[in-house]
């Protein structure tokens, strides 16, 4: 267990670059076992989830070197189809890895994923797809069973645009029979990365970002080298540091046209934002004013991945704010977390109502997922005295060194390992 300990009282000004996107470079590393040549990969996040992620890869034989700022992964020696359960555990995105495993191999044996700390997080939608494709997939004992000798292209309608399951029956397709058709995809910037990728190794896919993505298979893809795009959600969340603490805050290679919605908010909560081509500066020399409603959609509705850290800020924010959250059931449990540092919030199934309070003070609080976790570094930045987060490897999953970022902005967080939790965690 990482315990963090955040300063309050900061008021975060400079510039920071941002990393490479988590949630591009998962489903991209799983397209590396389409490609049997060595794949270049620049700006991949050194973050938990993505060293689980070739901790498994390396379990079914693929070879990953580094080599200063780039991430070599050859799955040339790949020659296993079983993912092992104890990382894929670890790991929900492993999920992702059924597509192209079963694709390389013409088999796939996973753990089934279960659920998470945001809600149930069900995987009809990808094994629908996948059988659609042809796959025989038979589920029994806590696994997932696939067969699939000859994939064969398909139209898939989607019944919601699921982010994961688009993207691994995009995996999927790459190499099957003839052509496939992905209705009601979803279009989060991540799918057109993954498309970029494929399209880099010789694959034919076209449409990503819209609801319609078409797969023409190919026998073969090639090794490319490859930038993954910058982190919208980190993005983000240091913008929204910068509102909180009333700072002064550039965050430069990235893509303002990803975080829109994002940045249109916290105009209207009072900040002053400024985008350039590839950076945006945020300032906030005021209180901030609440929102009325906001309601978390798929692309390009407001992220939920940005809804925990937007809830801190409006928890300091005047008047009454309520937020809505349309795509995880279970995505509050921060709401009480917060209220230990004196938030005003009230849940009533998926809306919160947030009065905002004129001041938050430091508290022991628990990271209960990843962002979540964030946005309580955010608020224990704004807040009187000391925060001490418990769980924060949590955040370590998504964010790649928080504290050094922080600490450039003229933040305080200081990480320490917990001795005693890691050895609970052991027994
Ligand atoms: C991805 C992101 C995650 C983000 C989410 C929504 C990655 C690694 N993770 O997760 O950060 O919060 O998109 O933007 O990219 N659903 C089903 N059946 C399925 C699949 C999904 O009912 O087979 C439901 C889920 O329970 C959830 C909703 O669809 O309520 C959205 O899930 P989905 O878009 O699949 O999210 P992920 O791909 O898991």
């Amino acid at each position: 267990m990482s315990n963090w300990l955040v300063r309050g009282g900061a008021v975060l000004s400079g510039t920071v670059s941002v990393q490479g996107s988590k949630n591009a470079a998962l489903p991209i590393l799983a397209a590396t076992l389409l490609i049997e040549e060595p794949v270049r990969l620049l700006n991949c996040p050194m973050i938990l989830d993505v060293e689980n992620m070739l901790r498994i890869l390396e379990s079914l034989g693929v070879t990953v070197l580094r080599e200063s700022d780039a991430l070599i992964v050859d799955s040339s020696t790949a020659s296993r189809f079983v993912l092992p359960t104890a990382l894929s555990g670890e790991l929900r995105s492993s999920i992702f890895l059924l597509g192209s495993v079963l694709s390389r191999f013409h088999a796939a044996d996973a753990p089934y994923p279960g659920g998470c700390e945001i809600g149930n997080r069900p995987i009809d939608l990808h094994l629908e797809g996948l059988r659609r494709l042809n796959a025989d997939i038979e589920e029994h004992g806590g696994h997932i069973r696939c067969k699939g000798d000859r994939l064969v292209g398909a139209v898939v309608d989607l019944g919601y645009p699921s982010v994961g399951a688009t993207e691994n029956i995009m995996l999927a397709a790459a190499k099957a029979e003839g052509q496939t058709t992905i209705r009601n995809a979803a279009c989060e910037p991540e799918i057109v990365d993954l498309q970029r990728f494929l399209c880099a190794c010789g694959f034919r896919v076209a449409g990503a970002g819209t609801p319609t993505v078409v797969i023409d298979g190919v026998k073969k893809g090639h090794g490319t080298s490859f930038r993954i795009m910058p982190d919208r959600i980190v993005t983000g969340t240091y913008l929204i540091g910068a509102a909180i603490t009333g700072g002064d805050v550039t965050v430069a290679d990235t893509q303002p046209e990803t975080v829109d919605t994002l940045l249109y908010q916290l105009a209207a909560c009072g900040c002053t934002v400024t985008q350039h081509a590839d950076a945006v500066r945020l300032r906030a020399s005021r209180r901030l004013t609440g929102v009325g409603l906001i309601e978390t959609r798929p692309y390009p509705g407001f992220p939920t991945d940005l809804q925990p850290q937007l809830f801190s800020l409006l928890s300091l924010a005047g008047g009454t704010s309520v937020l809505v959250e349309n795509v995880f059931e279970n995505r509050f449990k921060h709401a009480q977390e917060l209220r230990k540092m004196g938030a005003k919030n009230r849940i009533l199934d998926r809306t919160a109502v947030i009065t905002g309070v004129e001041r938050l003070h430091g508290a022991v609080v628990t990271a209960h997922d990843l962002r979540g976790g964030a946005a309580l570094a955010l608020a224990g930045l704004a807040a009187n005295g000391e925060t001490q987060i418990l769980h924060a490897e949590r955040i370590e999953r998504g964010y790649e060194r928080m504290e050094s970022v922080i600490e450039a902005l003229g933040g305080s967080i200081t990480r320490k390992e917990d001795r005693i939790g890691e050895e609970e965690k052991t027994q």
